[in-house]
């Protein structure tokens, strides 16, 4: 059915108005840039909500697959000055064994192997960064050192860790404490971007970077 000339006319009229939209939509979610922001709780997210109004890309993202449930903890990437900071200060060495809890496009279990070598595993909930981060690490050659694995983190067996990265919320992190304290051997490291662990455990270690802060904790022995 041809289009009447009211609907054509009322179309143009919209146009604009929903294209600002749709821009606004996808800079609430991640800044444009790519740059760092603290993450939010994810109830304030969703993919689809943000991309459905986009158009032609829409489609391709809607049959994109989703979370088995709503993550805890939107994607934002850490920058990677703070990446590097962070393998610095969990003194990651020959022989470690790294898990990223909530491992987004897999950069940091990335830049271990390449920097030292080392294995890494990474649980994301979210498929869409689960693939994102197996692509990334087929582009940067380490697929024999690292695992991308789409999982709850809070359900994972996580005890072959030897270096555990964060980057979530100060809220995820002392829910998480008890799971870290009760599975992960004696001397494993954790490092955390931006959110420490309250009043339920003091970091041994802190660190300014890239105008954020990274914490270190120690396992102690049981
Ligand atoms: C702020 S991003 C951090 C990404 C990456 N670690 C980094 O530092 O660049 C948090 C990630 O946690 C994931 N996530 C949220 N809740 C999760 C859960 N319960 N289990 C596993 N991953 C989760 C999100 O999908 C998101 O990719």
């Amino acid at each position: 059915m041809k289009p009447s000339k009211k609907t054509l006319l009322a179309l143009a009229l919209c146009a604009p108005i929903l294209l600002a939209c749709a821009d606004q939509a996808v800079n609430a979610y991640e800044p444009a840039d790519g740059s760092a922001a603290a993450p939010a709780d994810a109830s304030v997210d969703t993919t689809h909500t943000v991309t459905a109004a986009i158009g032609d890309d829409a489609a391709a993202v809607t049959d994109a697959p989703r979370p088995s449930r709503e993550p805890d903890v939107i994607y934002v990437p850490t920058p990677e000055p703070v990446v590097d900071a962070m393998l610095n200060l969990a003194g990651v060495r020959e022989g470690d064994v790294l898990y990223d809890l909530g491992s987004g496009d897999g950069r940091i279990p990335i830049a271990a192997a390449q920097r030292f070598g080392v294995r890494g595993v990474g649980i994301d909930i979210n498929p869409v960064r689960v693939r994102e981060a197996n692509a990334n690490a087929e582009t940067a050659g380490v697929t024999d050192l690292v695992t991308f694995k789409e999982a709850d983190l809070f359900e994972e067996d996580i005890s072959e860790a030897t270096v555990v990265t964060l980057y979530l919320l100060q809220s995820l992190n002392v829910k998480l404490r008890p799971k870290l304290l009760a599975e992960l051997k004696p001397g494993t490291r954790i490092v955390s971007h931006a959110f420490d662990m309250a009043d339920q455990w003091a970091p041994e270690q802190t660190q300014e970077v890239d105008g954020t802060r990274i914490y270190l904790w120690t396992v102690p022995e049981r």
